[in-house]
């Protein structure tokens, strides 16, 4: 499955209704059990959610462009809101971290797939694309594995990690982040233990045993201050026309998109067309928008003319495939965590409440739908 078939407008408000029931049980559960004070476990407790009555996201975007969220299983147990605008609003997901490799295999070949199943499983009721996030990337690497290791001990474990998770995962997840944040900020490949005890070649390895697991998934290289015309993007649009000539299988090519209001990228059209023109798909697979905080009516004004401009770019490109936010709600966003100072990154605040940001995609999905019909 490729591409899922859309629900049924019934279909999707009685599968919203389900999930949120579960989820409602689930929130009651974890508050009668959580007694520690971790504000990241806490329950938010937020208004019920009634879609806008323009639409939304996954309703008005073209066939063709999946709009896509990141999942964070505390957002999906504990916020009741939480499940609700994610099946109503997006046809796609990515697993924000279950899926990375610690997470995957805590110990050698001692597998915990559930936190990847139950986003899996409710991506399917949901009739959610799934969009597989990362085999092969520096972080987030088992501390089971050992820098120490000879090379072919290390190759062997990172063969074995690709085709375990790609074959469990096959015909369910489309397309897979095959490698991860390979290139430094000059643009020359990253210094990771990959590179450094493997060679340049562990890249194209990664991919060929990807596509023996699973033929029909789609193979991306994914990374990060690439969306406009960097140095970086140069070297990155160098190293995916390497690869492909070499007979690589690189069927795509993902911008994470972790922007900031302040500093727009620079033609991101235009680039995500040169990679185009290589004959990959492209795709905007993290976006997020952060503004310092505290948020100021124009900041969240540019965040969302910076949403829409990324979201317009990559409907102005037949081969983007997809625009996926890195999470939905500011109440689970990374980004205060990450980047001192910044947040409020999302579409809905952390009420689940949609900001102007959400209203201004809608705003584009509509002007298009108006254009094209
Ligand atoms: C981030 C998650 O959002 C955080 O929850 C986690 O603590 C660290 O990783 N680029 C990526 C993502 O490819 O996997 C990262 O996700 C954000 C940057």
């Amino acid at each position: 499955m490729i591409r899922p078939r859309p629900l049924t407008a019934a279909g999707l408000l009685v599968a919203t209704a389900l999930v949120v029931a579960m989820v409602l049980l689930a929130g009651m559960a974890a508050l009668g059990t959580a007694g520690d004070s971790d504000p990241d476990d806490a329950v938010r407790a937020a208004p019920a959610y009634t879609p806008s009555a323009r639409g939304t996201l996954r309703g008005l975007a073209p066939a063709g462009t999946l709009i896509g969220t990141a999942v964070d299983p505390r957002g999906l147990n504990l916020d009741p809101a939480y499940p609700g605008v994610l099946a109503a609003e997006f046809n796609a997901v990515t697993a924000e971290n279950a899926m990375k490799w610690r997470n995957l295999e805590p110990s050698p070949g001692v597998y915990a797939w559930a936190g990847g199943d139950q986003i899996v499983d409710l991506a399917r009721r949901n009739g959610q694309a799934v969009y597989g996030h990362t085999l092969v990337w520096h972080n987030d690497v088992p501390d089971w594995v050992s820098p120490d290791w000879p090379a072919e001990q290390l190759r062997e474990v990172l063969r074995r990690h690709v085709t375990a998770v790609v074959a469990h995962y096959r015909g369910r997840v489309w397309a897979w982040d095959v490698v991860n944040e390979v290139l430094d900020e000059d643009g020359s490949l990253r210094d990771t233990l990959w590179l450094r005890k493997l060679g340049p070649g562990y890249i194209a390895d990664a991919f060929r045993w990807a596509r023996q697991a699973d033929p029909d998934a789609k193979l991306f290289v994914n990374e990060y201050g690439t969306e406009g015309r960097t140095g970086k993007a140069d070297a990155l649009l160098s190293l995916v026309r390497q690869l492909r000539a070499d007979g690589v299988p690189v069927d795509g090519v993902g911008f994470q998109g972790h922007l900031d209001a302040e500093r727009p990228p620079r033609d991101v059209r235009g680039n995500l067309r040169r990679f185009a023109a290589l004959g990959v798909r492209v795709a905007v697979t993290e976006l997020d928008v952060r503004v310092r905080l505290p948020a100021t009516g124009e900041g969240l004004r540019r965040q969302a003319a910076l949403y829409r401009e990324t979201l317009r770019a990559c409907l102005d490109v037949a081969a983007c495939v997809s625009v996926t936010v890195w999470g939905f709600t500011d109440a689970r966003s990374w980004i205060p965590g990450y980047h001192r100072g910044y947040g409020a990154a999302c579409l809905f605040d952390a009420d689940f409440r949609p900001k102007p940001a959400h209203a201004a995609l809608l705003d584009e999905l509509l002007a298009r739908r108006r254009s094209d019909g």
